[in-house]
């Protein structure tokens, strides 16, 4: 939500601010903007729109400089055009700052400065920001440091920002509370962005900042780090072990398709060194410390937003299913708003492919003050929420660009599976050769997912049939409803069109009610404990002349004689069909929005890694 980007050094700032953006435009996308300090000016360049506008609308200025700051934005306060367009000057116009996140007592402070003579150009809580960092620097004679560190203190909010000084081309200051920022350190230059995806083909050495720091970042004394409350703290220098080709598009059209491409290895790179079919065993090494605890959880509590809340679903079939452990899913955001009931014995697992969305930080901090021990399943290595977490597990998708989740969803969900085989070998609640059952049939799911790829030609010839569709439904049962919810979500946030998720089962207590012969109705409909079920649910659909496209276990012969299309998907346990059945709405999914003209990788109005409530 918001990328920034800065660099100091050597080099030129605008082609590297400019590259780095791109690779931030999936965090937002409606309007961007980079400052650079010439030495005589700071040149403020805007442009509603994606990256690309203020590429060609840059052409025609000088953006010479060898520092500069630059953001691409989703906008909070204002409409995203060029005004609120970040970065945004102080009334002087001797700084320039960029903002992530939220300012939530600026129209305070706002009214204050409007009344000692400032004024706004935009509708931005930053320029409020900026304002406030001015004023103190003006009234008080102090270092651009200590204006930054004493505004922030008169702040609530989150913020991760970058500042620049015109009379200053050798600093740069950086701060952060409650969205990221990671500082990386070249040779005579640095990076500050909001993830390590802009750093990484310059250096592999960086820091992140932690909340309530702020670093000054300067060509003559390096990297200087201290609090808000002004206390110095020492730079903790990590290894990125991101790799550039990871950053690609690979010779396919979109991100989202790559990445659904990919799911096959990265299935299998969330499984390497934890499933061992040899000695029959799941051994997940970052909750190894906690691993009594979490066997002897009373209640584990699933804390996520929107496709990790699904996954969170399939995770309490899951776990209730084979470590028979009561589970409750709840949504992060209504979560922390409640006042949850959390008993000792209670373990909290919480979900995020970012590893920085605002609802589920919150979430977490509120269960760690009530006294919960919490297991993260992140897959951004080094991200605020895997920090905050007292174990966890990577996924190991690799980087996820696309905005709609994908590989990161059969990930998390094959982290839910080793966790419940590990802690239901450990109670004893799996028989044995279920156990090893399953184990082998996980190990075989990469392949599945390469067979089920194989069916893409046939789901781009069903998808140009429904493309036109106004509305759509998906069923499943059991396991599979999740699967329903995830395929709803992905058709309605790339394609635009109206779609629901449904238990199979509840269709005929409201639902059923919008089925016409013009209603596509995906169903997933596989060989599984709800089968005879399911099919008398499609018998219902089919009544009343709604369009059956449902995914069967391959050879499956009843469900073909009365649904419009079947997609067939190979036989696997019951609690494994998720990881299989999610592929072909996931490439449905795709090719209606392609089809429909629809900007798969950055859909309207969304933001990849949502750092505001
Ligand atoms: C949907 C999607 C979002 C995210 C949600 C949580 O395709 O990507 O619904 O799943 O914003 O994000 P993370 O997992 O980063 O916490």
């Amino acid at each position: 939500m918001c990328g920034i980007v800065a660099y100091i050094g050597e080099q030129e700032a605008f082609p590297i601010v400019l590259k780095g953006l791109k690779r931030l435009e999936y965090r937002g996308y409606d309007s961007s903007g980079i400052a650079v300090n010439n030495n005589l000016n700071l040149n403020l360049l805007k442009k509603q729109g994606k990256v690309a506008e203020l590429e060609k609308y840059a052409e025609e200025f000088d953006t010479s400089g060898t520092v500069g700051i630059g953001h691409t934005r989703w906008a909070t306060h204002g409409a995203p055009n060029d005004v609120n367009a970040h970065p945004h000057l102080s009334g002087n116009g001797k700084f320039a700052l960029v903002h992530n996140g939220i300012i939530e007592n600026y129209a305070i402070l706002k009214k204050e400065l409007i009344s000692r003579g400032h004024e706004f150009k935009s509708e931005t809580d930053t320029e409020v920001l900026m304002h406030l960092i001015e004023e103190i620097i003006e009234k008080q004679n102090v270092s651009l440091l200590e204006g930054v560190r004493q505004a922030l203190n008169e702040v609530h909010g989150a913020y991760a920002i970058v500042i620049i000084s015109k009379e200053n081309n050798q600093e740069l200051i950086a701060a952060r509370k409650s969205s990221p920022l990671v500082v990386g350190i070249g040779k005579d230059e640095f990076f500050v962005a909001s993830d390590a995806t802009p750093i990484v083909e310059y250096t592999k050495n960086v820091v992140y900042l932690e909340d309530g720091e702020i670093a000054c970042i300067s060509l003559d004394s390096g990297l200087k780090i201290k609090t808000i409350s002004n206390v110095e703290k020492t730079p903790y220098i990590q290894e990125l072990e991101l790799q550039l080709e990871a950053l690609e598009k690979g010779g396919y059209e979109h991100f989202m398709l790559k990445e659904i491409f990919e799911q096959p290895r990265s299935i299998m790179d969330c499984m390497r060194g934890r499933l061992n079919l040899k000695n029959s065993s799941v051994a997940l090494g970052g909750i190894k410390d906690y691993e009594e605890k979490i066997v002897n959880a009373k209640r584990l509590i699933i804390v996520a937003c929107g496709t990790s809340w699904h996954a969170g679903i399939v995770g309490e079939y899951l776990l209730e299913e084979l470590a028979r452990i009561p589970v409750e899913v709840e949504y992060a955001s209504e979560f922390r708003y409640r006042n949850p009931i959390i008993n000792e014995g209670d373990v909290v697992i919480c979900i995020s492919q970012s590893g920085e969305t605002a609802d589920t930080l919150a979430a977490i901090s509120l269960a760690k003050e009530r006294g919960a021990t919490i297991l993260g399943i992140c897959n951004v290595v080094g991200s605020s929420i895997s920090r905050l977490t007292d174990c966890g597990s990577y996924t190991h998708a690799g980087p996820e660009i696309g905005v709609a989740s994908t590989k990161a969803f059969t990930a998390q969900v094959t982290v839910l599976t080793l966790l419940a085989l590990m802690i239901g070998k450990k109670k004893g609640t799996i028989p044995s050769n279920r156990f090893n059952r399953i184990l082998f049939e996980l190990n075989s799911i990469p392949e599945k997912v390469e067979e089920v790829l194989k069916s893409d030609k046939q789901i781009n010839f069903i998808s140009d049939i429904y493309k036109d569709a106004s509305n759509a439904l998906y069923l499943g049962r059991g396991i599979n409803f999740p699967v329903a919810l995830e395929g709803a979500l992905k058709l309605k946030e790339i394609s635009y069109i109206h779609a629901e998720g449904y238990p199979a089962a509840e269709m005929k207590h409201g639902p059923i009610a919008l089925i016409d012969e013009e209603m596509p109705i995906f169903v997933i409909a596989t060989k599984d404990a709800s089968y005879e079920k399911v099919v008398s649910n499609i018998q219902e659909v089919k009544a009343r002349k709604g369009k059956v496209i449902a995914i069967v276990t391959k050879g499956d012969t009843e469900v073909k004689a009365i649904a419009d299309h079947v997609i067939e998907i190979p036989h696997t346990d019951d609690v494994l069909v998720p990881l299989i059945a999610t592929i072909p709405m996931q490439l449905l999914s795709y090719h209606i929005a392609v089809m429909r003209g629809c900007n798969v990788d950055q859909p309207r109005n969304l933001a990849k890694s949502v750092t505001v409530e």
